[in-house]
């Protein structure tokens, strides 16, 4: 199966994935991340993105597609995969038919600005594993240090309130579009993302069928 997670900065992207990528057996892949890890280790590829993500915009198409091709490569990607944060823009969605990269189905997770601006700027990070928390819905037992690996929770670089607004405004006209793009070809299943975690996953399971 091969999936594509869409939906605004905060609307449970990463949240969704773990458990897809558990129950379906297809590797998660967030462009996200991997531009994350890049910054982190301070490649090329990371100095070249960073600047962009700071400000909350988007990476140029050329940089993201390569990087896509690239990963899909790999040996892990032959049992499907669940793409989360691409394809980003129309112009992403139609290069990687071109390069005969298929998606079978598009998961649509819709939330209202005020939620996401909530759930972005509650967010907190582990710094050494990853795991994604929130100081309202989803705390650590101890403040500040993830429960699964004991390291530091940290909020995300971008964050901070202006540059969420201004990542669900390039959102609103680079990645909407999508919706429509994935409609016309019958792909695409909206989920309401403002519930529960545990509701939201169940409703894409259904909509992803066993
Ligand atoms: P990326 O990392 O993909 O960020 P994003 O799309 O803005 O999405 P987020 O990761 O912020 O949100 P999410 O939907 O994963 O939410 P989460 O599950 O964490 O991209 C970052 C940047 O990289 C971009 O701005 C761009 O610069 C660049 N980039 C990446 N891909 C690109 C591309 N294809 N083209 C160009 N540039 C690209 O949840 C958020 C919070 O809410 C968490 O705290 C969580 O615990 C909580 N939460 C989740 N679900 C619920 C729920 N149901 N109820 C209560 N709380 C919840
Ligand atoms: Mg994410
Ligand atoms: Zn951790």
């Amino acid at each position: 199966m091969r999936v594509v997670l869409l939906g605004p900065p905060g609307a449970g992207k990463g949240t969704q994935a773990t458990g897809i990528e558990e129950k379906y057996n297809i590797v998660h892949i967030s462009t996200g991340d991997i531009f994350r890890k890049n910054v982190k280790e301070g490649t090329p590829l990371g100095k070249q993105a960073q600047a962009y993500m700071d400000k909350g915009e988007l990476v140029p198409d050329e940089l993201v597609i390569a990087l896509v091709q690239d990963r899909l490569k790999q040996d892990d990607c032959k049992n499907g995969y669940l793409l989360d944060g691409f394809p980003r823009t129309v112009f992403q969605a139609e290069a990687m038919e071109k390069l005969g990269i298929d998606v079978d189905k598009v998961v649509d997770i819709q939330v209202g600005r005020d939620t996401l601006i909530k759930r972005a700027t509650g967010r907190r990070v582990c710094k050494k594993c990853g795991e994604t928390y929130h100081i309202s819905f989803r705390p650590t037992k101890v403040e500040g240090v993830c429960d699964k690996c004991g390291g530091e929770v940290a909020h995300r670089a971008d964050d901070q309130e202006a540059t969420v607004a201004r990542r669900i405004d390039v959102y609103l006209t680079e990645t909407a579009p999508l919706v429509d793009y994935y409609e016309k070809k019958g792909k695409i299943v909206h989920v309401d993302g403002e519930q529960e975690a545990s509701t939201v996953q169940e409703k894409i399971f259904a909509a992803l069928g066993d």
